[in-house]
């Protein structure tokens, strides 16, 4: 699979991670349907140029996601859509009991699983559907799908509970869809940043960046956005990367 002239839907891509996908995807020569929840979208969709369009949408819902498929279709110009990097994701922070000894909120849990697990599924279904149908390139391959978890998935930590469940649930995903699309010629990959510099970050103070920054082994700073789109490029491009999750964390263990 190639970038040059391929069409990805990159989901999350107002900011951070799936903002920096789509850059490289369009300075690679792809093209870039780039959804989100937020009209940060449309801006950005802008500033990359032709290659690129912006559909406002919700990861857990079918409309929304379906319609984000068909204008990347249209994009594709006849060669339909080679694949989907799914960056859309909350973070959220809540314990089993608050300090008063009341249990956590059964809403605020069903929140983050719904958008990060369930709009995972999601966004895998429907590009898969359509995906299915795609001309095969080498090797038969037909479209390659990447989602996002999370170092939580395996290393949670206080308060993590929901997050982590729901990063667990994707890292879960990606053997059997993988193994279920091989029939079609489509690759499953999750990427498992560790801690990246992005908006989601940024309410974290400035003395425990420095802190989390001491824990990475190597090197000694927060991920760049840029260094998750490399990843996301070279799971693109090399057609042995199938049913795999990849930690991307400068070898951080959280505690
Ligand atoms: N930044 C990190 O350190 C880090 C670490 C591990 C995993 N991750 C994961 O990486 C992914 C991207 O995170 P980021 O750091 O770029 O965050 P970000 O907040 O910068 O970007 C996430 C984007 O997802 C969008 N979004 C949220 N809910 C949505 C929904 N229901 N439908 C459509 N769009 C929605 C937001 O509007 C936002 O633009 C997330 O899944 C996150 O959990 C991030």
């Amino acid at each position: 699979m190639q970038v040059n002239d391929n069409t990805f839907l990159i989901t999350g891509a107002a900011s951070g991670l799936g903002a920096a996908t789509a850059e490289r995807i369009v300075s690679g020569g792809g093209k870039v349907v780039l959804c989100d929840l937020s009209d940060a979208v449309e801006a950005h969709a802008r500033s990359l140029g032709d290659a690129a369009r912006a559909v406002r949408g919700d990861v857990t819902s079918g409309d929304d996601i379906q319609a984000a498929i068909n204008t990347a279709i249209e994009l594709a110009d006849g060669r339909g859509l080679a694949g989907v990097i799914h960056c859309a994701g909350i973070v959220s922070v809540a314990k089993l009991l608050d300090r008063d000894g009341n249990p956590a909120d059964l809403d605020a849990y069903a929140r983050t699983i719904q958008i990060n697990l369930v709009g995972s599924f999601n966004v895998m279904r429907l590009a898969a559907a359509t995906m299915a149908s795609n001309s095969p390139g080498a090797d038969g391959e037909r479209g390659v799908i990447i989602n996002t978890a999370s170092i939580a998935a395996f290393d949670g930590q206080v308060g993590q509970c929901a997050y982590s469940a729901s990063k667990a649930g994707v890292v879960g995903m990606s053997l059997p869809a993988a193994r279920e699309l091989s029939r079609h010629g489509i690759r499953v990959m999750a990427i498992a940043p560790g801690i990246f510099e992005t908006p989601m970050m940024q309410g974290i103070p400035d003395d425990a960046v420095a802190a989390l920054s001491a824990a990475v082994p190597f090197p000694k700073r927060l991920g760049k956005p840029d260094e998750y789109a490399r990843l996301a490029e070279q799971i693109i491009t090399n057609p042995m990367l199938n049913g795999e999750v990849i930690r991307l964390d400068g070898g951080i263990r959280m505690q």
